[in-house]
């Protein structure tokens, strides 16, 4: 069978992950996806620095429109970031009957609705495995493995940032700016990590997982946030001496009034699972009526750990792609339930 064509938007951190592991397992990742998965087309700002990566196989632009227009094209991988171009490209290439993969957790959690709405549309997918946790299959174990149940609460340690810092800040005895210049050193945080330190990248992701487990739209805005800067080494002292550690956790669970969703620094009992979730780690707790609880752990961030993630959604969608269209299975399917606004 003839194999299906990729454009590549971004070949930074997590696009030259994804480039590495499609080549390197090219053979093992053909025979799941049942035909083989091929870039064609690559996006960046930097051509030269992407051509001394990818050779001369692969088209290279810095005009991501022309990926995205490129009738070859069969799925758009987003990797360039940010909400405002992101949207622009991922909208075209819904429009133009194109699957979309994408890591952008902050597109997603501010004009997912717009985008799922409009993939539905159109009959194509629109796959984030990898804005969510990073390497861990976690909006997989939601959507398929845990699909028999009637969700209650999930839990999680979901931004790998903050756990590093406040893991230092505990081992360590070291100040919170102490931690965070080590955490944007070894790559973790973003580009601003704004949006690490005050929570907003965990309710992001918290945003994706609600919607998936409960059937709601994407309702970023409804979240209670607060990150963790405030949060000092007398804090974790006293936390220590009671039999806690403080965690910035994501929780969303049912309440007779709706959903609640909320992003705080959470006082942990010492010897629970999450408490002992240490670096730059990732782990979430989900509680299924009939499963009870199960428990998802690894790499939330990094170069391959989030392209094992990316990679993943291509075969997913290569499978589905290549199905009858009418059997596809749509990624997302929303039923409106109430939310809970959580007084500040
Ligand atoms: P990087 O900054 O490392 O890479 C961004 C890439 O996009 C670069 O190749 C850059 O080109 C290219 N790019 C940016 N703007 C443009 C533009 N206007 N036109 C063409 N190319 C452009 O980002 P990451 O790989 O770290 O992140 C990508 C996405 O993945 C983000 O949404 C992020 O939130 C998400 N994510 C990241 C994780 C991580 O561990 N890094 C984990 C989970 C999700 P050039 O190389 O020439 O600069
Ligand atoms: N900055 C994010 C984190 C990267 O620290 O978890 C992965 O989304």
């Amino acid at each position: 069978m003839e194999s299906i064509k990729v454009g590549l938007l971004g070949l930074g951190v997590v696009g030259g992950g994804t480039w590495s592991v499609l080549q390197r397992n090219a053979e093992e990742i053909s025979r799941r996806a049942g035909r083989q998965i091929e870039i064609v087309h690559v996006a960046v700002r930097d051509v030269a620095k992407a051509r001394a990566r990818v050779g001369d196989a692969v088209s290279i632009t810095n005009d991501p429109t022309e990926v995205v227009s490129n009738p070859q094209v069969d799925i758009v991988v987003e990797l360039i970031g940010g909400t405002t171009l992101a949207r622009e490209l991922v909208l075209a290439a819904i429009g133009q009957g194109k699957h979309v993969v994408t890591a952008n957790k902050a597109l997603l959690a501010t004009h997912g609705t717009e985008i799922f709405e409009a993939a539905s549309a159109k009959g194509v997918m629109v796959a984030f495995e990898a804005a969510v946790a990073g390497g861990i299959p976690i909006i997989k174990a939601i959507r398929e493995g845990l699909t028999a149940n009637r969700i209650e609460w999930i839990a999680g340690i979901i931004n790998g940032t903050t756990n590093y810092i406040l893991t230092e800040m505990r081992n360590r005895s070291i100040s919170f700016e102490q931690a965070l210049s080590q955490a944007q050193q070894l790559g973790y945080a973003e580009a601003d990590p704004t949006s690490d330190v005050e929570g907003f990248d965990a309710a992001q992701k918290l945003t994706l997982l609600a919607s998936m487990a409960f059937g709601i739209p994407v309702q970023l805005s409804r979240a209670y946030v607060e990150g963790i800067t405030h949060v000092d080494d007398q804090d974790i002292s006293i936390a220590e001496r009671l039999g806690f550690r403080i965690k910035l956790l994501g929780i969303t669970r049912r309440r007779p009034e709706g959903i609640e969703l909320r992003v705080h620094p959470t006082l942990v009992p010492a010897n629970s699972m999450l408490a002992n979730v240490e670096d730059a780690m990732n782990a979430v707790l989900v509680n299924g009526d009939a499963v009870g609880q199960t428990l998802y752990y690894g790499k939330g961030a990094g170069e391959e750990p989030t392209a094992s993630a990316v990679v993943a959604d291509l075969v997913d969608v290569t499978r589905l792609h290549t199905a009858d269209p009418e059997h596809r299975v749509p990624h997302l399917a929303f039923q409106p339930e109430s939310m809970v606004d959580i007084p500040v």
